[in-house]
């Protein structure tokens, strides 16, 4: 293995849903200010799945102009991570390696801890392009994030997935090592297997996540990282934006700096554009945060970052990339922006229609509701298998 190698993030693309439910539809139901979403979560409207999109037509959606953009020949490797999985078996990457079209000589995996998934699937696709830099490895982060209707985390819902391309000599992220990790076995969110919608307890959720952030911080210290004044800007999880400014308040503080409102603004305040307007998007939502800053920052180049990946239960990673030079010609700003544009505004009804529709589940015939206008839908199910269309 090549200590030398740079390795990392060549490619970054995102999806999202047909459907937007703006937070001000939810506050005029429930009667809440609608300052505490805007200004108090960091929160103004949140994507909605379509009856026929999943995380697999997402995932698709995500990966397929990175697929398009490289081709699929130097992909041995796709890992999906998600935490709102459709199978208990089979790994909803290999629906996604079909209609993407990609080679059979592939391994397909699917990997799971709460939102911390993906980061788990990037440093695994760093670890195989240093054994052989001459593959790639399709990372992809995919979820739905829902609650429980009329329950504290309602408004921090959201759906999208994010896909990454991971190869020697990135075009936009160098991956560095050390990484800083932290594990504790609690309770602050889950979602056992026999219900659809996660359960978590939202000041434990906060507080486990605080304390992840000095645990993976100490660590990453402790491996030899980096000083923390050397970051340019932090990266963070954001299960609603306003999660991201607690943390870095919290790892600022700790490590004896300045904490002010214009610090934490200039080191994070690039990475919300997009989970502001998407919610929470689990695996993905960190690296939404990631296509934010590298999209509306000014320039990065040869900049370090630190991200904070988090995923509840608890796991969670402090690392650091250095951004490359060239790298705006890479960047899918325009694609992003249209991701976000494109959906349509659900109003209260069609978003609790949405929120409870349930799939049949004793194998029987089912034509999906031909909802999504996106490239890719859950067409049907029959004999408990899922049926996907290009569209
Ligand atoms: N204007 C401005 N801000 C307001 C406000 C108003 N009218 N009303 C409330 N706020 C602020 C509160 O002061 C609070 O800010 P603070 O945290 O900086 O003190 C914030 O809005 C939220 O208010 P709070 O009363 O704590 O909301 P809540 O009890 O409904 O819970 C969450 C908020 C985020 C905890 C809840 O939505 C949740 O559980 N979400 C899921 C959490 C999650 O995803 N956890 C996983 C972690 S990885």
């Amino acid at each position: 293995m090549a200590a030398d190698l740079a390795v990392g993030i060549h490619d970054l693309s995102f999806a999202t849903t047909e459907f937007v439910l703006p937070h001000t539809t939810l506050a005029a139901h429930n009667g809440t200010d609608i300052g505490k979403y805007h200004r108090g979560i960091g929160l103004r409207s949140m994507s909605v799945p379509a009856a026929d999109e999943d995380i697999v037509t997402m995932g698709a959606a995500a990966a397929a102009p990175i697929v398009a953009r490289h081709g699929s020949e130097a992909i041995r490797t796709v890992v999906l991570a998600t935490e709102s999985s459709v199978d208990q078996s089979k790994s909803a990457g290999i629906y996604v390696h079909s209609l993407l079209g990609l080679p059979a000589a592939t391994r397909v995996v699917e990997l799971k801890q709460a939102c911390y998934g993906a980061t788990a699937a990037l440093q695994f696709a760093t670890g195989l392009v240093h054994r052989d830099p001459s593959q790639r490895v399709l990372v992809i982060a995919s979820d739905v994030s829902k609650y429980e209707l009329d329950s504290p985390g309602e408004p921090t819902q959201g759906a999208a997935a994010a896909a990454m391309l991971v190869s020697a000599d990135p075009a936009l992220l160098r991956i560095e090592e050390p990484s800083g990790l932290f594990t504790a076995d609690i309770m602050d969110f889950w979602r056992p297997n026999y219900l659809p919608t996660a359960l978590v307890d939202g000041e434990e959720s906060i507080a486990a996540y605080l304390q992840a952030v000095e645990g993976a911080w100490k660590d990453y210290t402790e491996q030899g990282g980096r000083a923390l004044g050397e970051f340019r800007a932090f990266c963070y999880h954001q299960p609603f934006p306003k999660m991201a400014y607690k943390a870095h308040r919290h790892l600022l503080r700790n490590g004896g700096q300045d904490s002010d409102e214009s610090r934490v603004v200039h080191d994070i305040g690039d990475t919300t554009a997009y989970n502001n307007v998407v919610g929470n998007s689990y695996t993905a939502a960190m690296y939404l945060g990631l296509a934010s800053l590298l999209e509306n920052a000014d320039d990065l180049t040869g900049q370090p970052i630190g991200m904070f990946s988090y995923g509840s239960g608890s796991v969670a990673e402090f690392f650091a990339g250095t951004v490359v030079p060239g790298y705006r010609a890479h960047l899918r700003t325009a694609a992003h922006q249209k991701a976000v544009a494109r959906r349509r505004p659900v109003d209260y009804a069609g978003y609790r229609d949405l929120h409870e529709l349930s799939l049949p589940e004793d194998g029987s015939d089912h034509t999906v509701a031909t909802q999504t206008s996106g490239p890719y839908r859950l067409a049907a199910l029959s004999g408990h298998k899922r049926i996907y269309q290009p569209r």
